[in-house]
């Protein structure tokens, strides 16, 4: 079936299967509604800025913060932990997520939430072990045949369904690439098409294509394009020197939980996860503690030859209080482990049972010989100018616009109930001031989303309410 739709011009053939997306990338979506925080936004002495790196106010925590990315830097922070503890909304995922940024771009984060070990098919110790790999990364360098170059055209051809005989598939796409030295076209098969549009590569952005696997990379916008209203998040790239089709060497990141599944499924092709994917000859199907050592033998003989490098990054366990004894005590063992990354636990407990014991109450639900590990830092409740300035900069990224009544009224709503609450209310919002056809979000839409929803303060008060009517109406 392939043949009839592949490549048939001088141009090699580019009908090799794309790189597995892996499961990190789901993960990422977690992230996006701290997408403004860029760092902890302290100065080089160490102190915070009132706002610096997207983070308002929590001056403290940030500071407290800053302090252990100094010593995870200089390696004095191993067998510990970091624990943050402060009510819900009050920045314990931002600050967890703004260390790993200031450990580096491109340090693995990966977080989890304590329940999550609960499941009926994996062991809990297990979900621990693979957050811990999955937070460490491995940065593998290669040099590979490439086509690299601003996109002058994208012309997908269409024919008709050999399959079915209705409707239209595409049998190739056309894409001119221009560099600083000339101009190439070429002729793709259309998986690559399927790439080039999950990527959202339009005319005007630099790209490259692997020769080999036909793997689509947007590099960024030419900066030939670039224009002072564009939103600051896009990063513009000058014209790319050299011919069009190269050698370069390229970076890429993988975790160590990536190669462990790729390893436990197997499958062909040229791409770096399936060369990758067959380091162990086996017919495994499932990641297991040998499987692990055998990978990380693998690995190690890789950075001995300086091919990969090792980058360690951040686990992240949100309502740390959810894990068992079990799990604490494993944690325990994996904290000493040679490799491990940095890790963060968070939680909005106070002094509760420790899981899985029927009598050792502790601080934060944490057992003692946990806790002993770990530097405690506590997040403050904001002021309802903070909430504002938070809810402006979240207005700002997702390109909402607030009349001033909107923002106060919004502020007021995150101090009564919570900053994430007003936060939430936004998208919905912009729902309505959209379907009645305005840009700005209008008081009108923020109360008529109080008519539809309720916050948990509300709710929880009109169930209280609801009970003692019925319990009257019954007695
Ligand atoms: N100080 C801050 N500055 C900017 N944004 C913040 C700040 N604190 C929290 N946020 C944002 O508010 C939302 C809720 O915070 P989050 O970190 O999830 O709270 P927690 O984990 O403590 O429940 C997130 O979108 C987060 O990025
Ligand atoms: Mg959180």
């Amino acid at each position: 079936m392939k043949a009839s739709t592949s490549a048939s011009t001088a141009t090699p053939a580019h009908n090799a299967p794309l790189p597995p997306t892996t499961s990190s990338n789901a993960r990422s979506s977690r992230i996006a509604p701290h997408s403004h925080i860029k760092g902890l936004g302290l100065t080089s002495e160490g102190y915070a800025n009132v706002d610096g790196a997207g983070f308002i106010g929590q001056t403290n925590a940030r500071e407290a913060c800053g302090v252990v990315v100094d010593l995870i830097k200089s390696r004095k922070f191993s067998g510990r932990a970091l624990l943050l503890v402060g009510a819900p909304g009050t920045g314990k995922t931002a600050l967890a997520l703004a260390v790993s940024h200031e450990l580096g771009t491109k340090v693995p984060f990966c977080p989890m939430v304590g329940s999550e070990v609960y499941s009926t098919e994996v062991k809990k110790t297990e979900v621990l072990a693979e957050a811990f790999r999955r937070a460490i990364g491995l940065r593998i360098k290669e040099t590979k045949e490439i086509y690299e170059g601003e996109v002058t055209e994208l012309t997908p051809t269409e024919a008709e369904n050999p399959l079915s005989g209705y409707g239209k598939t595409v049998s190739h796409v056309v894409i001119g690439l221009k560099t600083v030295k000339g101009t190439k076209q070429l002729r793709l098969d259309p998986t690559i098409y399927e790439a080039i549009l999950k990527e959202k590569i339009v005319v005007g952005d630099v790209v490259y294509i692997e020769q080999q696997t036909g793997a689509v990379k947007r590099v960024g916008r030419s900066d030939a394009y670039a224009a002072s209203y564009d939103l600051e998040s896009e990063t513009y790239v000058p014209l790319p020197k050299g011919e069009v089709h190269k050698r370069k060497e390229l970076v890429q990141d993988v975790t160590l939980g990536d190669l462990d599944s790729a390893n436990a499924r197997p499958q062909g092709g040229q791409d770096i996860m399936s060369v990758m994917g067959s380091l162990v000859k086996s017919g495994r199907t499932e990641v297991t503690d040998k499987l692990r050592r055998e990978v990380n033998k693998v690995v190690k003989g890789y950075v001995d030859q300086g091919v990969a490098e090792v980058v360690p990054g951040v686990v992240f366990i949100d309502e740390v209080h959810m894990l068992d004894i079990e799990c604490f005590t494993y944690l325990n063992a994996l904290l000493e482990s040679p490799m491990a990354p940095t890790v963060i636990l968070a939680t909005n407990r106070g002094n509760s049972l420790v899981r899985g014991t029927t009598d050792i109450v502790s601080p934060h639900g944490v057992p003692v010989d946990l806790l002993d590990r770990c530097m405690i830092v506590k997040t403050d409740a904001y002021t309802r100018e903070q909430i504002g300035k938070v809810v402006q900069t979240r207005a700002n990224v997702e390109g909402l616009k607030l009349s001033p009544e909107v923002l106060n009224k919004l502020a007021g709503e995150g101090e009564s109930s919570s900053l994430r609450y007003a936060l939430q209310l936004l998208t919905p919002a912009s729902i309505l001031a959209h379907l009645a056809g305005r840009a700005q979000i209008e008081l009108e839409d923020i109360n008529e989303m109080n008519e539809l929803f309720l916050d948990a303060k509300t709710s929880a008060a009109m169930i209280s309410e609801n009970r003692s009517v019925d319990t009257e109406m019954a007695s």
